[in-house]
């Protein structure tokens, strides 16, 4: 029997409507456009402020689009994984709930948290569960609402991130086409330089918690930096370097939007041009999970079938990798 690969064969992203701005962070907090362009990259960030709304509801409107534009009845979707760091709520599975909002009654849903690396972690959990020959449609989203954990008082975080929701579908194949390769790593002990430490079972929520501001995320910026610069180019290299391949047998590399410093200098690291790395920290800031299926979907109309790319990413934990991919033809 042939072996099954899992082709992509579609991808749609969703942003709120609201866009906060650099001017607009300058009115919150002791800081300025021109810090946050210079050190960050980043000019606006999408914000989902309608009350009620969460994370799940920006995942529901991606794979409402990625189901339209593939053609998919929503009880043909066997699997749905929801990378995210701010599900809805600790359970049930915010995957679950997009699954339910949608009609995908025929699918079993999990969330996947790893951090900022969230999606490649999901991506290639789910081309593993494809790979078996069980399932015809899984749906991979990378979501999240950064701004229902962020702290508005701390200049250091709050000007960095941003909301969103991307999805891709995976339907299997037999060519060799979709994760062709991927290097996925973990390492706890980064786990204080970067969380979020309130409302999980070591500090469940109490009024210590909150007076502490222990439910909004922290980071140390400059040592987070560091290791994702070495994370995401060791893992990107060793990719290229196993498979020999060189820049010009990649088409895109898509990084996650962290930071526009650390975006150019992993380019840079691997002799990419800049014209091939896909964007979108500048309009969307940090949307974690979703960075990468969201510039997937910003650039879909300029990758070809058959195109090769390069998706790396670095996150809290500390999670990271890379995944070499082959996007597919079109679904339906
Ligand atoms: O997505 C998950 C993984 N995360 C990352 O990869 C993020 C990695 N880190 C970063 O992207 C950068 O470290 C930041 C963007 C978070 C910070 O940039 P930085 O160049 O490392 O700045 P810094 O933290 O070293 O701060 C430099 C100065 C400090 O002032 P002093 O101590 O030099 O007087 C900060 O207090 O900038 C100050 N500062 C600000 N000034 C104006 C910090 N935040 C701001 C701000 N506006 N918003």
């Amino acid at each position: 029997m042939a072996r099954i690969h899992a082709a992509i064969t579609g991808v749609h992203g969703y942003v709120p409507d609201f866009v906060l701005t650099n001017a607009d962070l300058e009115k919150m907090v002791d800081t300025n456009d021109e810090w946050i362009r210079t050190r960050t990259g980043i000019k606006e960030r999408h914000i989902l402020k309608e009350p009620g709304k969460a994370t799940s509801d920006m995942a529901v409107e991606a794979v409402k689009g990625l189901l339209e534009k593939t053609g998919t009845d929503p009880m043909e979707v066997d699997m749905v994984i929801c990378g995210t760091v701010t599900a809805d709520m600790h359970f049930p599975d915010t995957a679950n709930i997009v699954a339910d909002k949608v009609g995908m009654k025929n699918a079993f849903c999990f969330d996947l948290n790893a951090a900022c690396s969230s999606f490649l972690f999901s991506l290639v959990t789910a081309s593993h569960y494809m790979e078996s020959g069980r399932y015809k449609k899984i749906i991979v989203i990378g979501a999240d609402k950064l701004s229902a954990v962020v702290d508005y008082t701390d200049r250091s975080t709050c000007i960095l991130f941003g909301d969103g929701a991307g999805a891709v579908m995976l339907e299997p194949s037999e060519q060799p086409t979709g994760v062709l390769d991927y290097i996925l790593k973990s390492d706890g002990s980064g786990r204080d330089l970067l969380y979020q430490k309130g409302g999980g079972s070591l500090y469940p929520c109490s009024k210590e918690t909150l007076e502490k501001r222990m439910h909004y995320i922290y980071q140390d910026g400059r040592k987070v930096f560091k290791y994702a610069v070495e994370g995401m180019k060791n893992t990107l290299l060793e990719v290229m370097k196993r498979n020999n391949l060189t820049k010009d047998d990649i088409k895109w590399l898509v990084p996650h939007q962290a930071n526009m410093r650390i975006i150019e200098y992993v380019a840079k690291m691997a002799d990419f041009p800049m014209e091939r790395v896909m964007i979108n920290i500048d309009k969307y800031g940090n949307t974690t999970s979703a960075t990468i299926p969201l510039c997937l979907w910003n650039y879909e109309d300029q990758i070809k079938p058959g195109d090769k790319l390069l998706l790396t990413a670095f996150g809290g934990g500390f999670s990271w990798g890379s995944i070499l991919v082959e996007w597919g033809k079109p679904g339906k």
